[in-house]
């Protein structure tokens, strides 16, 4: 006797990655970021105190949304949606747009998550590859759907798409636009502009990687009311606890020391990138805290990961399409780095 869905039958979820206990362990495989959180964010959850344990958080996050309107200049409250990490919010969008046996469309490769909670609403996800360089191909503007993701910067490719490609994206799909801006932070630009000029953009945002809290579970979304609405029919009431409002809002007011990890994650970023090209990986310019690093050489990807593992340092293998011969590697501290570079140069014999 089987008591789960039908569905579940046909869906492995989705695989996160690994969490090592060791501490010595070089962590560089789930895009989170190498320095500590704001100071301010650790005084206010020790700030809370008991009566935060014992009751209800504020169902709609007001303080936390108020701050959002402030630091991202929107139009007011009601354009901004909090939630328990952007993957909840994700979920939400489906939850609150997409009928069950409807299309989604997003690009490939990207996130993977988009298509385990696809199988999971039992709706049904057009992908359609990125180009060679990891653009947007032609036939992607003109499918149809309810919804359409889109991570920019993508993930694992670490490539966003032109701004004018989403604004393309958003007069030509019939349905909701979720562009997911998780890396935004490390990047050149935005699209936070695209809800006040779109009725079917949604903007959505993590802080588990710039603002380095990735285990307090925080993102937002941000879109038109109407959008915002519907979310919050959809939501769990108490959707996003007491100990993560604060720590949103304490992150979003020390919004500099952010933009300053950032800044740092972002010259890891290209002396890491140039050492790598230098051996011989092939490694788009990333606009996010990670590189993908394609590697045709000996010994293979799979062996490369499995090599740095054994030396105690973590990366991402996909064993999937078009990444079988690439490693997605976190930025970490330059010291970090330094030492994945120490190991991948002895393991290409370089
Ligand atoms: C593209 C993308 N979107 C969303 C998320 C999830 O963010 P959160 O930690 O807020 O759930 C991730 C996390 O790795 C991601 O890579």
């Amino acid at each position: 006797m089987k008591y789960g869905r039908k569905i579940l039958e046909t869906v492995e979820g989705y695989t996160p990655g690994e969490q090592p206990s060791d501490p010595d362990v070089i962590k560089l495989n789930t895009n989170e970021n190498p320095y500590p959180p704001s100071p301010r964010v650790i005084e206010a959850v020790r700030a809370l105190g008991v009566n935060a344990l014992r009751r209800y958080p504020d169902p709609l996050c007001a303080a936390f949304r108020a701050e959002c309107v402030r630091r991202y200049g929107l139009p007011g409250p009601e354009w901004v949606i909090a939630g328990n990490g952007m993957d909840e919010l994700l979920a939400l969008a489906l939850r609150a747009f997409v009928d069950p046996g409807d299309h989604v469309t997003a690009p490939y490769p990207t996130y993977s998550l988009y298509e385990v909670l696809c199988r999971l609403h039992d709706c049904v996800l057009d992908s359609v590859d990125l180009d060679a360089s990891f653009q947007l191909p032609e036939a992607f503007y003109s499918l149809p759907g309810r919804l359409c993701f889109l991570a920019r910067p993508n993930a694992p490719t670490g490539v966003s798409v032109p701004r004018a490609a989403v604004e393309r994206l958003c007069r030509k799909f019939p349905g909701i636009v979720v562009i997911d801006e998780a890396y935004v932070d490390f990047s050149d630009d935005h699209c936070l502009d695209f809800p006040e000029r779109f009725p079917n953009a949604i903007v959505m945002r993590t802080f588990s990687k710039s603002f380095s809290l990735a285990g307090m579970r925080v993102g937002i979304a941000v879109a038109r009311p109407e959008l915002i609405a519907e979310f919050v029919k959809v939501k769990d009431s108490y959707n996003m606890n007491a100990f993560s409002q604060a720590a949103g809002l304490a992150a979003l007011e020390d919004y500099d020391y952010m933009r300053e990890n950032a800044g740092r994650v972002r010259s890891t970023r290209t002396w890491l990138r140039n050492d790598l090209l230098a051996l011989g990986f092939d490694v788009p310019e990333s606009q996010s805290n990670f590189l993908l690093a394609r590697w045709n050489g000996t010994p293979d990807a799979r062996a490369l990961f499995q090599g740095l593992r054994d030396r105690g340092i973590l990366v991402r293998y996909f064993p999937h399409r078009l990444l079988e011969n690439a490693l997605r590697i976190t930025i970490g501290t330059d010291e970090e780095c330094a030492a994945l570079l120490l190991a991948v140069r002895a393991l290409v014999g370089a």
